[in-house]
């Protein structure tokens, strides 16, 4: 329909030198106002036609009046209902139009009454209803053919009102034609690749345009469940790690981690190996070398070690870091190196990738929520201890520890939360204590101990939003529904 109107419009506008009112196009074309003002705006957005606003005033009918046009005014009805033999005038003043009907015929003397039998009777034979004609010229939008006087009587009658009327002035645009060509809206990968991108024709950016962006900034989901975790953290005295690196060497991903070299997770099929720089830069003081690749070969500090021909040119490898613990290594390592050791409580919250098969529950890339203490004397009580305060500012309560192997922490414990939706036990967490082939080696006193867990900024985020696909917390899908949430994240509800 709008479109059809649009041609129309194009082949109007083709005809004439200047433009044309929006008003006068939608009179001709007896469709409304309304439907001309969409269909100029849209050929207007494709340069089709430019557009002015202009506003004018204009005589309309009221209600009474277009009753008048329809049928006659008062006086001329009431002239018109008197029989050839007169009536009473109570009979007239039953008629709705009688009682005003009566005194303009009475002073336009088109009837008087009869004194001998007093009764209403036509004065004249044909009465000229001026008052009709001068409402049909308004109607027709002639009002200008009414001096002054005239209108002002009408309007002082109720019969006629002044309005102001908004338009379009409608002429040719920079790209004038009488055929609408679809403009494209997104250039695709379709297009670049047959070439035709060349014959199409682009909607330019509208940089005006309000659009339906919320009056301030959102912060995305998981960086809201981010803050969150943050604030635990900070209430319980932790402060934050620097994680501004994606890119970690193979050492403090896994060798200082004392995870050996053939370790399946060092394979292409779960890490991403970086082709370019292939090997870092920046590695470790030497004598800290010798002593990982010493416990991995050779063992010490009361460990066997692995037993295997340790080679610093795989440690060399850069990879994309499978896990923020990289970035935990480098701070212990850098805690050991002070004079003397201080307890320490460090967290993080940042991205980690690795080489998985994308699914409704796992990307490449997620974020990893991690925890160390380190001080003397720690035990696996301290870690149970500090895991359930952590999750009971998170709203969990029922925790229960399951024993798991990481190549870095012995004991470790999963961690599994009660669900009260799912009604089961879903897991939450990865703990453990480092172990002290990892530990010794960067110089740390014998006996601290450090507590560490993780668990991923997804998984607490896609329970509280009700997500089932992790596809939907990132990218440009984000439903912007989900910045309206509680200030507290609860993962068990
Ligand atoms: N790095 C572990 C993981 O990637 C999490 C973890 C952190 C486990 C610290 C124990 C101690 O799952």
């Amino acid at each position: 329909m709008t479109h059809s109107v649009a041609e129309t419009l194009l082949c109007c506008i083709e005809k004439v030198d200047d433009g044309v009112d929006s008003l006068y196009i939608a009179t001709e074309l007896e469709v409304d106002h309304q439907v001309i003002i969409g269909a100029m705006n849209s050929l207007e957005a494709h340069g089709q036609v430019g557009l002015q606003p202009r506003s004018s005033k204009h005589w309309e009918l009221t209600r009474e009046g277009s009753e008048i046009a329809e049928l006659g005014s008062h006086e001329a009805r009431v002239f018109g209902s008197t029989p050839v033999g007169g009536t009473p005038k109570t009979e007239l003043m039953k008629l709705a139009f009688g009682k005003v009907g009566f005194n303009k015929a009475m002073a336009n003397e088109w009837i008087r009454v009869d004194k001998k039998t007093d009764r209403i009777v036509k004065a004249v034979e044909n009465i000229e209803d001026q008052v009709r004609e001068k409402l049909l010229l308004v109607q027709r939008g002639q009002a200008s053919q009414l001096d002054d006087k005239e209108k002002n009587d009408l309007k002082r009658r109720k019969l006629i009102s002044e309005v102001m009327v908004k338009s379009f002035w409608i002429s040719k645009g920079s790209s004038f034609s009488t055929t609408i060509t679809k403009q494209e809206t997104e250039l695709t990968a379709e297009m670049i690749a047959s070439g035709n991108w060349k014959e199409k024709k682009f909607k330019p950016y509208n940089f005006e345009a309000k659009g339906i962006a919320p009056d301030c900034g959102y912060l995305h989901p998981l960086m809201k469940v981010r803050t969150q975790f943050r604030q635990i953290f900070l209430e319980m005295g932790f402060t934050e790690m620097p994680t501004n690196n994606f890119i970690e060497s193979s050492f403090w991903n896994f060798d200082s981690l004392f995870q050996p070299q053939q370790h399946p997770a060092r394979d292409q099929h779960d890490t991403f190996f970086l082709s370019d720089p292939a090997l870092a830069h920046e590695f470790p003081p030497e004598e800290y070398l010798e002593r990982v690749k010493k416990v991995h070969s050779e063992g010490g500090y009361g460990s066997q070690g692995y037993k295997y021909d340790w080679k610093i040119e795989e440690a060399q490898k850069n990879v994309l870091r499978t896990h923020t613990t990289a970035v935990s290594s480098r701070m212990l390592y850098a805690l050991a190196q002070q004079q003397n050791f201080t307890p320490v409580k460090f967290f993080s919250i940042d991205r980690v990738f690795r080489n998985e098969t994308v699914d409704a529950t796992h990307l490449a890339e997620f974020h990893q929520i991690e925890g160390v203490v380190a001080d003397y004397g720690l035990t696996l009580g301290d870690l149970m201890g500090i895991l359930h305060q952590f999750f009971t500012k998170l709203g969990i309560t029922k925790l229960r520890f399951k024993p798991a192997y990481n190549p870095y922490t012995e004991p470790s414990m999963e961690v599994f939360s009660y669900h009260e939706g799912l009604k089961k036990w879903v897991e939450v967490g990865n703990s453990g204590m480092f172990r002290p082939e990892m530990l010794l080696p960067m110089g740390l006193p014998d006996d601290v101990s450090v507590i560490a867990w993780g668990l991923s900024l997804e998984r607490p985020t896609m329970i509280k939003y009700g997500i089932n696909n992790i596809r939907e917390l990132v990218g440009h899908k984000v439903p912007l529904k989900m910045i309206h949430d509680s200030p507290i994240c609860r993962l068990d509800s």
